[in-house]
């Protein structure tokens, strides 16, 4: 008897070992509760099962090795989503948990002050919502607080000035409106404090900052601050970041501030304050980068500044005046310098460049004079000098011919003369080369065959002359070549033809002579060619009519003869100027006509060929009688135009009062099932009304017996069969809440969102009837041949107006609405080309109460517009939206598709991104578009750029979008933009750009 215990017992072990679930200890236990309460579309919590013994094997877990008790939970980048599991607080001894990057989406519980043991809590980049539970103060321990790019809003908790051990807090990239707080001034083992990014009540910096003598990084950019910086930050003696960027600071930049002995870097750009940099800034012996661009500071430059061991010094736009001092020189770690746009006087300094490994110089648009120091590419790695609008004198130094590392160089608009050294010519790396407006002589080396790079090649208004050499042809890859207002002579070289990329050759005002080479065809992507005004003689080449691209051709004062070639009256020209030559003989029968008599002036053997072409012989005799019929046209047109006018007023008073009466006859109808006029709807849903098809359904145009339009879609789907089959089985399941979702979209009413009449659900069809939009779809207009309707101002008003439509949708609508299909075939032009945005097939609402975002994991968006973040994520939020409407603005600024073959691998965004940074700026932007709002568009461009950050936290929230649009607006005074700074590290360029453009 006895011996049978033991194997009963050995039995029932060997029969209850299956169910291990029992040895599951208890924190493991409450980490399947966490388990059960998340979404977890990648099954990244797959290892966390139930036949272990402990967690601690478990993705993302730690435990201590002796106790086996969970010490660590990280669960960063896992896509999981769903409330903030408090259960996690059951495990007693959890010091650290971050779960950066992923969706939780709830509010964060006061119950979270349950997690005693809490040193480390990164909850970073998630959809945290409401108020900051002010218990988070009560965990004895904490001492790292992450909450950056959440949502969290309303007021700092005061309890947060009471925090023991507290060193690092981040709050960046939230929504806090309240008063940013002084309390934090008596948290003393603060080291890091970030409060970036928050739209804060605007306030002052609060003087008790200056308490926190532990403090190493305060970041403070965007919160709205105000007032003078305070005297007392100067005691934070271990501080090494200080960052106040974009803010409205007032006041000096206290002398106090040069107590921060330990100092590395300073960031007060976009700001306003003024007088003179303090005394004793050589004390500060740590700084490396002192960026203070965009304020009103004054005075000369300190001297002691430029002792230091700078990496990057950053002034320009300031009122910097007098001279650059000496000693700038000798800062050994300067590669850095801009200057640009101040009021610097004398020359630079002349050892630039000696000392330090200069990579970047950008002095353009100040007061400097004197010769460019020979030193300044010693160390052999500069690589952008911009120098233009200045005085500078005396020749390139021949040094600069050997600077292989040279990309840009940009002397435009100066005093400069001799000759270019041989080596300039044919710097390798070189893609913009520009002497525009100085008094360069010489002839153009022949050494530019080394150029291979060089794709601007700007020598225009200087002293050039002798021939353009036949080594011209090398530089493949030339887009530009203007070199007009010279003394070039000779024919144009043969070679020039094998510059297949040449889209622009200028050389105008010259004393060119010779024929035209006969083979002009080979410039297929010749857009503009201007000649006119030199000593150009014989035929001019039939080929001309194949280049299909060109639309602007001046050959005006040479002396071309024979006939005008047929072939142009095939070209799309903006511009046709072959006035003041020996042309004879018929002109192309769709250009012998009045309009164009213009482009033919003095070519008397063209006299025939349009009658009033030479006439201006007989105008004295009959000046009496063209005045009286010139001023009969002109009271006939008076009266023509008033009478439209009124008529016009007239038709839209009628207009308005007819659309008053039927919209309060559809705002009667509410979003139920309707009987009013579907079968009107209904039957004219046929084909040929069809205006478009999306991945949602197809649309109608449908014009009701009113004489209204409506725009009627009709659901792809489940729907679709139903649509087709009458004989369908009623009573299907009830529908997956699109009522209900309907509902809200019917709701929304806002001037930039297409409104949402009705939608019915009748005989299992499901139809939305939309307002109707007479222009269509920006998309359309945009990349089709109607593109050049669309000139600045409309695409700039179409930015603001869909960039409003979006932001109510993100910010005004409860629950917010992610609209997840953003792209230029979803905004719809009004008669006036009002921009609206539409379809909101695919958006769902994204309800931040409720459970997770379960049905988020279908695929939405449309090729070249879905944020890269959404591939492996599939998550999405406003800021997927934010980076569709990005990709928007780069079409509407570039006139380009979002994806194009042309671009090889890449979309839009990357071309733009590497056409910048290896052509500049004027290649990105539409030709269409005219010059004169080059500056506004670069604006506009630069917030397509930050609209599209590869990082979701570098995007601006839609509310800040439509602030810069409007501040680009506001061109007026010139400070009203000045937010809108640094948003890009194209931005330096393209500042500088702008002026030698004026
Ligand atoms: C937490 O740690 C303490 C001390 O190391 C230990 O006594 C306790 O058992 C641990 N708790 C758990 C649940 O393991």
């Amino acid at each position: 008897m006895v011996f049978f215990i033991p194997i009963i017992f050995f039995f029932t072990t060997l029969l209850s070992s299956p169910a291990t679930i029992l040895c599951l200890n208890q924190e493991g236990l409450y980490l399947q509760r966490v388990k059960n309460s998340l979404d977890d579309p990648d099954s990244a919590l797959f290892s966390w099962n139930d036949r272990d013994d402990t967690p601690c094997s478990w993705f993302g877990i730690s435990c201590n090795p002796s106790t086996s008790s969970v010490s660590s939970v990280d669960l960063s980048n896992a896509n999981v989503a769903g409330p903030f599991p408090s259960v996690i607080c059951h495990l007693e001894n959890l010091t650290s948990l971050v779960l950066y990057n992923n969706s939780i989406n709830s509010t964060l519980p006061l119950d979270i002050s349950s997690c005693r043991s809490l040193r480390y809590l990164d909850l970073s980049q998630n959809l945290l919502t409401g108020a900051l539970p002010h218990t988070l103060a009560d965990l004895p321990d904490l001492r790292h607080l992450d909450l950056t790019g959440n949502n969290f809003s309303g007021e700092i908790p005061n309890s947060f000035g009471r925090f023991q051990k507290l060193e690092v807090i981040s709050l960046v990239y939230n929504l806090f409106d309240g008063s940013l707080p002084a309390f934090f001034g008596n948290v003393s083992s603060l080291k890091m404090l970030n409060l970036s990014y928050n739209p804060f009540v605007p306030g002052r910096i609060p003087a008790e900052f200056g308490n926190l003598t532990e403090l190493e990084v305060l970041w403070l950019t965007d919160c709205s601050l105000v007032g003078e910086i305070p005297d007392s930050l100067g005691r934070l003696k271990k501080m090494k970041d200080l960052d106040l960027a974009i803010n409205n600071l007032h006041g000096p930049i206290p002398s106090s501030l040069v107590g921060m002995s330990s100092v590395v870097q300073i960031e007060f750009y976009n700001n306003s304050l003024s007088g003179n940099f303090p005394p004793g800034m050589s004390n500060l012996t740590s700084l490396r980068l002192l960026d203070a661009s965009m304020n009103e500071l004054s005075g000369p430059i300190p001297d002691e500044l430029c002792s230091l061991p700078l990496e990057s010094l950053n002034l320009y736009e300031n009122r910097f005046e007098g001279k650059l001092p000496a000693s700038i020189a000798d800062s050994p770690n300067l590669y850095e310098l801009r200057l640009f746009k101040n009021f610097l006087t004398g020359a630079l300094p002349e050892n630039l460049g000696k000392n330090s490994a200069l990579k970047w110089l950008d002095v353009s648009s100040n007061k400097l004079s004197g010769e460019i120091p020979a030193t300044l590419c010693e160390k052999g790695e500069l690589e952008e000098l911009l120098m233009i609008q200045n005085s500078f004198s005396g020749k390139i130094p021949a040094s600069l011919g050997d600077c292989g590392s040279l990309t840009r160089v940009r002397l435009g608009h100066n005093k400069l003369s001799g000759e270019v050294p041989a080596g300039v010519w044919g710097l390798p790396r070189v893609y913009l080369l520009e002497l525009v407006e100085n008094q360069f002589s010489g002839s153009i080396g022949k050494t530019i065959a080394g150029a291979t790079n060089l794709s601007l090649l700007l020598i225009s208004r200087n002293n050039f002359s002798g021939e353009i050499p036949d080594k011209i042809g090398w530089v493949e890859n030339l887009v530009e070549f203007s070199a007009d207002h010279n003394r070039l002579s000779g024919a144009l070289p043969e070679s020039i033809l094998n510059l297949g990329q040449l889209g622009n050759l200028d050389l105008h005002n010259n004393q060119l002579s010779g024929k035209l080479p006969s083979k002009i065809e080979s410039w297929k992507k010749l857009n503009e060619l201007n000649l006119a005004n030199n000593q150009l003689s014989g035929k001019i080449p039939d080929g001309i009519g194949k280049l299909s691209v060109l639309n602007y051709l001046d050959l005006s004062g040479n002396q071309f003869s024979g006939k005008v070639p047929l072939g142009l009256q095939n070209l799309k020209l903006n511009l046709l100027n072959l006035s003041r030559n020996h042309l004879s003989g018929d002109l192309p029968p769709s250009l012998a006509k009045d309009m164009y008599k213009n482009s033919f002036l003095g070519n008397t053997g063209l006299c025939g060929s349009i009658k009033s072409l030479c006439e201006n012989t007989t105008q004295t005799k009959s000046q009496g009688y063209i005045w009286v019929l010139r001023s009969m046209f002109i009271l006939a047109s008076l009266v023509f135009v008033v009478g439209v006018v009124l008529f016009y007023l007239k038709y839209r008073n009628f207009k308005k009062a007819k659309r008053a009466i039927d919209k309060s006859k559809w705002t009667l109808m509410s979003f139920h099932k309707l009987g009013f006029s579907e079968y009107e709807i209904l039957e004219c849903l046929d084909e040929d009304n069809v205006i478009g098809s999306g991945a949602s359904g197809k649309v109608y145009k449908v014009v009701l017996g009113n004489g209204e339009a409506v725009a009627v879609k009709k659901l792809w789907g489940g729907a679709k069969r139903a649509c087709e089959s009458e004989d369908l089985e009623k009573g299907r399941a009830p529908d997956d809440g699109f009522e209900a979702e309907v509902e809200t979209l019917g709701k929304i009413r806002h001037k930039n969102i297409v409104k949402l009449w009705c939608c019915c659900t009748t005989r299992d069809c499901k139809l939305l009837v939309y307002e109707y939009m007479p222009n269509g779809s920006l998309g359309d207009l945009l990349h089709s041949r109607k593109g050049g309707l669309l000139d600045w101002p409309t695409r700039y008003k179409i930015a603001v107006d869909s960039a409003e439509g979006l932001s109510y949708l993100h910010h005004d609508c409860v629950p917010p609405i992610v609209h997840r299909d953003v792209k230029s075939n979803n905004i719809l032009l009004d008669g006036d080309f009002g921009a609206r945005v539409a379809d909101f097939g695919v958006a769902k609402v994204v309800d931040m109460s409720g459970k997770g975002p379960k049905s988020m994991s279908v695929i939405a968006g449309s090729c070249g517009y879905i944020a890269p973040e959404y591939a492996y994520t599939l998550r999405v939020n406003e800021k997927s939206d934010i980076y569709s409407f990005g990709v928007v603005i780069l079409e509407l600024v570039t006139g380009r598709l979002p994806i194009d073959p042309e671009f090889g691998e890449k979309d839009l965004v990357k071309w733009v991104c590497t056409s910048l940074d290896q052509k500049g700026v004027d290649d990105v932007i539409d030709p269409k578009l005219e010059a004169c709002y080059r500056a506004e568009i670069c604006k506009v461009l630069n917030i397509g750029l930050v609209c599209t950050s590869p990082l979701p936290i570098n995007r601006p929230s839609m509310r800040r979008v439509v602030k810069m649009l409007q501040e680009v607006g506001m061109e007026i005074h010139p400070k009203a933009n000045k937010k809108d700074g640094k948003l890009s590290p194209y931005y330096y360029e393209d500042t500088s750009d702008l002026g030698s453009v004026a």
